[in-house]
């Protein structure tokens, strides 16, 4: 049987990345940084024995550390880095174009580096601390969930932060693979679409089964020529 490991799986995509797995019959390691407040994944968990809840804030690298020994002996087919935050800040819920700290004028430097840790640092330390998990697998992929906000082609203006801190995430993603492919390992980043959860608003585009359906049969279809590349839910590739 396979493997997934998954961060921020309580809400959104995250949750829907585990429900899908573990309907395929995947084991699904389910992470999230507040376990006893995760009613919806705890629920699912309950009734579907191969997915394992646990605490992992992907900011606090004690966090990571723990779960990483605790786990050591579990080969990680897919590591999918999905948690992540629209702002540093105290916004929470759907994206705006106004959103706090993230337009010229009113940028908040301490939310800035809150986002900066969460979305770049912390799926780095992430999947430092499981590449010997990622190793171990037969299936050898590593996921960064990005977004097309980080295009530096597409240059559009707004969420300084947000934009700034998955571009900064790409290349975290590029500079691995460039030293772990040559292992048989493929690390991608990947852009969802817009797609309805918290942080995408209810406006958007594809609801979160579609969007997973498609992410995952991207990330099924993967292979060594994929490394390094920064695709969309259909496997296109996107600009950087
Ligand atoms: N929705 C879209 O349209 C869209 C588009 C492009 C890219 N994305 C990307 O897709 C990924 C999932 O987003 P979503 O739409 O599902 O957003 P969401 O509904 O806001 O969920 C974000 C998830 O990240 C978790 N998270 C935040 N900070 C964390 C931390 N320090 N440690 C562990 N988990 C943390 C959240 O946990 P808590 O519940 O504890 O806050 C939550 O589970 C993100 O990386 C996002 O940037 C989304």
């Amino acid at each position: 049987m396979s493997t997934v490991l998954l961060t921020g799986a309580n809400r959104g995509l995250g949750l829907e990345f585990v429900r899908q797995y573990a309907a395929d019959g995947w084991d699904v390691l389910a992470t999230c940084r507040h376990p006893e407040k995760a009613d919806a994944l705890n629920r699912y968990a309950a009734e579907h024995p191969t997915v394992k809840v646990a605490s992992l804030d992907v900011t606090e690298s004690t966090s990571i550390e723990a779960l990483a020994e605790r786990w050591r002996d579990i080969p990680v087919d897919v590591l999918i880095n999905n948690a992540g935050v629209l702002s540093g800040g105290a916004s929470t819920g759907p994206a705006t174009q106004t959103d706090p700290g993230q337009e010229w004028g009113g940028l908040d430097a301490e939310a800035w580096v809150r986002a900066f840790r969460a979305n770049t640092v912390g799926p780095a330390l992430v999947t430092e601390a499981f590449l010997p998990n990622v190793r171990k697998s037969q299936g050898r992929k590593i996921v960064m969930v990005s977004t097309s906000m980080s295009s530096l082609t597409r240059g559009q203006p707004g969420f300084i932060a947000y934009r700034s801190t998955k571009a900064a995430l790409n290349m975290v993603m590029r500079t691995l693979a460039a030293e772990v492919t040559s292992e048989g390992l493929v690390v991608v980043s990947l852009h969802p679409g817009w797609v309805q959860t918290d942080m995408g608003g209810m406006e958007a585009e594809l609801r979160p089964e579609e969007s997973v359906r498609r992410l995952r049969r991207v990330i099924e279809g993967l292979t060594l020529a994929d490394s390094g590349a920064f695709l969309d839910n259909q496997g296109g590739v996107m600009p950087w």
